[in-house]
């Protein structure tokens, strides 16, 4: 990481654009014109930085109607530098309104990951009961520290906000939780544990997690670490989170560990694991043998995500959100103005056929709204291949395929193929001799930004139902499968030199039900 971060911070000086949007307004933002999200590959479903470099989602948290997406931004630049919190809010999750940088860098180091909680009861002493802060939770990267060949230029920072997050103080005694010498030390994200009644602080630690307790948010005491043992480390731990989750069907709650992993395994760069344990207020107990390593999402785009605060208390639902891209081509994905979009805002729930558990998502419910023209597609017999370019928009690219496949017995191969004239092409699909449901984008672009990205990426079936339900959203430069009701879940980001033309659905094998419907969506900046 400190390499990658040291050619990133050369990269940045040595190639970035120089436009400095620190001290546009909001009124400044939200007056741009339109035709600013109009070029090639701006995603128009998905969150993306007005302009500047954007990579992990911060401080997510729902407040007095509103949720806040903090994000780590370098304005002046199209590639990572001096992070800042950039900062937007939407009442649906779905449309944003872009909102002035919320925290700079300062003496104290650049502004990296965290998280913002909302102090109720006045635990910090910041706000009163009446008028209580958000409160936000953030790692301090202090490159001075780190030039100079010290192993603790990360720390944690606090910021508090009596304004609904629009401006932020930072504590005047920062850091909150110093470093004693381990140099990954990073991305607080914190939550209120109602039965220790405590708050509670889960950190990445080079390649685990450590758990810190505070009655305050400002004095934090070491609790237990976990991870050492358990799961993938090929690579550094980073953005953790830790939340209960109801299992479905039961009244019974688990506990589910985060953890991002960058740079592992050689053919994942930057992905996600994940842990289904219990929770004491003390210490996690994974629930799997140690060696189990569950992923969040089998695509290459999905990185840095975690979960929204305080939305169980609006409608008992865990919302989760990551960043779309990874760090093995982020720097060189071909957009201009701007690089990164954040991934479809996603509820999850967990899963269990008594034997193991699975995290299931899908798309908040709120992304149905964007939907325009439904194109139903009648029950029909698939055998070989078919056509379906006429479901394509001719206008934009931006699709909401909800189909059912379904067959008497077990379950055979099929694949959609996006193309265009280029023949550049994208296909996804199940493989019934392995049992894998599969993305490969190893034609989708003829642009050359990195080799790593022209891949093939595989991902087990778990349900054995004779039916599959697939949703496909498609953007600009993204698609999201999410097979079998988001029990598998690919996230990609795709850069054809011409928009995809053409559209055809094929059973190789045998005949095929096929049912559902195809939306055309409208873009959430006009
Ligand atoms: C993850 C990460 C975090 C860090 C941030 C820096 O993508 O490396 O660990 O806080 O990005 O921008």
């Amino acid at each position: 990481m400190l390499r990658k971060l040291t050619f990133l911070i050369f990269f940045a000086l040595a190639c970035g654009s120089q436009e400095n949007t620190q001290f546009k307004s909001a009124d400044e933002i939200n007056q741009l014109p339109l035709d600013h999200y109009q070029e090639t590959y701006r995603p128009q479903v998905h969150f993306s930085p007005i302009s500047g470099w954007m990579n992990d989602p911060n401080g997510m948290i729902y407040y007095e109607g509103e949720y806040h997406l903090f994000y780590q931004h370098y304005p002046d630049s199209t590639v990572w530098g001096p992070m800042h919190w950039g900062h937007a809010i939407s009442t649906d999750l779905i449309h944003w309104e872009h909102l002035p940088i919320a925290l700079f860098p300062d003496s104290l180091g650049y502004i990296f990951s965290g998280s913002v909680v909302l102090d109720k009861a006045n635990t910090t002493g910041l706000g009163t009961l009446e008028k209580p802060v958000l409160v936000a939770l953030f790692t301090y990267h202090n490159r001075a520290i780190e030039e100079a060949g010290g192993k603790d230029y990360q720390y944690q920072g606090l910021a508090y906000s009596s304004d609904k997050g629009r401006t932020w103080t930072k504590y005047l005694n920062n850091p909150v939780l110093p470093n004693l010498g381990q140099p990954d030390f990073r991305d607080p994200k914190v939550f209120w544990h109602k039965e220790s009644r405590k708050w509670i602080m889960i950190l990445a630690v080079r390649d685990h997690v450590e758990l810190f307790g505070s009655g305050n948010l400002i004095d934090w005491k070491f609790l237990s670490r976990f991870g050492d043992q358990d799961g993938e480390h090929r690579g550094v731990w980073e953005c953790p989170d830790l939340i209960p989750l109801k299992v479905e069907g039961t009244n019974e709650y688990k506990w589910i560990l985060i953890a991002s992993i960058n740079q592992g395994p050689a053919n994942r760069g930057s992905c996600t694991q994940y842990f289904v344990g219990d929770f004491d207020g003390i210490k996690f107990i994974n629930g799997a043998s140690s060696s189990e390593v569950k992923w969040m999402d089998a695509g290459w785009d999905n990185y840095a995500g975690v979960t929204y605060a305080n939305t169980q208390q609006l409608a008992d639902r865990t919302i989760y959100q990551g960043w779309m891209s990874n760090w093995e081509y982020a720097i060189v994905t071909p957009t201009i103005k701007w690089r990164s979009a954040m991934t479809l805002p996603r509820e999850i729930n967990l899963l269990t056929d008594s034997v193991r558990f699975w995290i299931r998502q899908n798309p908040v419910i709120e992304l149905n709204n964007l939907r325009k023209d439904t194109l139903k597609v009648n029950s029909l017999k698939l055998s070989g291949e078919q056509d379906w370019s006429k479901y394509l928009s001719i206008t934009e690219p931006l699709l909401d395929i909800d189909i059912v496949l379904r067959k008497s017995g077990q379950m055979s191969s099929w694949y959609f193929l996006l193309s265009n004239e280029k023949n550049e092409e994208l296909a996804f699909g199940f493989d019934e001799a392995t049992e894998e449901y599969f993305v490969n984008r190893e034609k989708a672009t003829l642009l050359n930004f990195s080799t790593s990205y022209q891949s093939k990426h595989t991902a087990p079936r778990i349900s054995s139902n004779n039916e599959m339900r697939v949703r496909v959203l498609l953007d600009q430069s993204s698609i999201e499968i999410f097979y079998d009701e988001g029990d598998v879940v690919f996230t990609e980001q795709l850069f054809p030199t011409q928009p995809f033309t053409r559209m055809s659905l094929t059973s190789p094998n045998t005949v095929l039900e096929v049912e559902g419907a195809v939306y055309h969506l409208t873009s959430i900046w006009h």
